[in-house]
């Protein structure tokens, strides 16, 4: 006789145990039962069906009709009970499409511990068809695994970063969350400098009890791991820094609040202007063709001084401003596209990682490689890049 949900006149602890008891029984010889897939769904469906499945019906009978001082008890069970089920029938899923491994590993399957076969990829693997359920033909042509490529952000960081490899340069990182001091203090950035305001910073939560210098926020950039290489690096240092930044910025076609930078750094005895534009102007001419130009700018951040915006000439019209009759969006009709930050490193930097800074001497830049990603492939939209969609990313493959 089927199993059907009794219900119960007595609201005792011990009837429910032995209700359950005799539930838990007839859920294990009706899942021993079950043979194929068609006979796995009337299981299921049976137990766990919305309407008037067991499990409905013990909420209705057992759990609802139990009066209120028994019901901590019988919801806890019912409860219990309803992970149970649902447990069970994932598992009489599993043993089937364990049954139809193909006939070659059927002979072996009894040496097999099934503790020791990951039924889930297994089951997801025969889901999508790379393991044939019947038996095996081997004049099928093989199931290709698709290949993944590189994200288009990604490989321009490595573009970048390969640039100055061959420069002799080696690559740090640092971590996203910093410290206030890494990211504002010890790059000069006093407190309460207005200068802070020009980076629009996530600050962590619930950080008033600690000194403003360890309190944590999503670093800005990347220059704090130069601070951070500084302290374990005597000079000469030179070194790159590719990484995830965040502002607060609200997302639009050119402004993300998680963008990357590349970050670079050379600090060793008389390096000076002259090594930073030569540098530079060969990283550019690297990147983007012999042909461009590069021109430099007056600028400032606290870090360093003298401070330069870097211009590259425009390498989509070639510095003309127009495409044919068109005018040249990238570079606003200018022929000059702005790249990176720069300048040389202030020598109160050097006093918070005890270099002198009557002995040395460097430069350090940083751009932004999700805008120059844009650039290279004539994307019009930063968030293209952070949606995911496959169809736009391969394309880059
Ligand atoms: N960190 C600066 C920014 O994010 C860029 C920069 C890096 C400027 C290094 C100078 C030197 O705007």
């Amino acid at each position: 006789m089927a199993y059907t949900v009794p219900k119960l006149k007595d609201h005792s602890a011990k009837a429910l145990d032995k209700a359950s008891d005799n539930l838990l029984a007839a859920l294990e010889k009706e899942s021993k039962a079950v043979k194929n897939e068609e006979e796995w769904k009337i299981f299921r469906d049976r137990w766990m069906a919305r309407k008037n499945g067991v499990l409905t019906q013990i909420n209705d009978l057992w759990l609802k009709a139990a009066p209120v001082e028994a019901k901590p008890v019988f919801g806890q069970k019912v409860n219990w009970l309803k992970k149970h089920v649902e447990g069970m029938v994932e598992v009489t899923n599993k043993r089937l499409l364990f049954a139809q491994l193909p006939a070659k590993h059927v002979k072996s399957k009894k040496k097999i511990k099934v503790e020791t076969i990951d039924l889930d990829a297994f089951a997801r693997d025969l889901k999508h068809g790379l393991i044939a359920s019947q038996s095996l033909d081997i004049t099928l042509p093989g199931i290709r695994r698709p290949l993944g490529s590189e994200h288009p952000v990604i490989k321009t960081i490595h573009e970048i970063v390969s640039v100055f490899r061959n420069l002799g340069y080696s690559v740090q990182e640092g971590p996203v969350i910093e410290t206030d001091y890494y990211n504002f203090e010890a790059l000069n950035f006093p407190p309460n400098h207005p200068a802070r305001d020009t980076q629009d910073t996530l600050f962590i939560a619930c950080q008033e009890s600690k000194p403003q210098r360890e309190r944590l926020l999503l670093r800005t950039h990347t220059s704090p791991v130069q601070i951070r290489t500084m302290e374990n690096m005597k000079p000469p240092v030179r070194i790159v820094i590719p990484g995830k930044v965040h502002r607060n910025d609200p997302p639009d076609a050119s402004h993300s609040p998680m963008f990357h930078q590349v970050e670079g750094l050379a600090v060793d005895t008389n390096i000076t202007f002259c090594d930073l534009k030569g540098t530079l102007d060969h990283a550019m001419k690297a990147l983007f063709g012999s042909s461009v130009k590069t021109s430099f700018r007056p600028s400032f951040f606290p870090f360093t001084e003298p401070s330069a915006e870097m211009m590259v000439s425009c390498f989509i019209c070639g510095g003309s401003g127009k495409r044919g009759a068109e005018p040249c969006r990238p570079c606003k009709q200018t022929g000059w596209i702005e790249i990176l930050g720069c300048g040389m490193v202030d020598p109160n930097v050097y006093g918070f990682v005890d270099y002198d800074p009557k002995k040395v001497s460097g430069f350090a830049f940083g751009m932004g490689a999700d805008r120059i990603a844009i650039l290279k492939y004539g994307v019009d939209d930063i968030q293209l890049f952070f949606n995911g969609d496959v169809r736009f990313l391969e394309q880059f493959g």
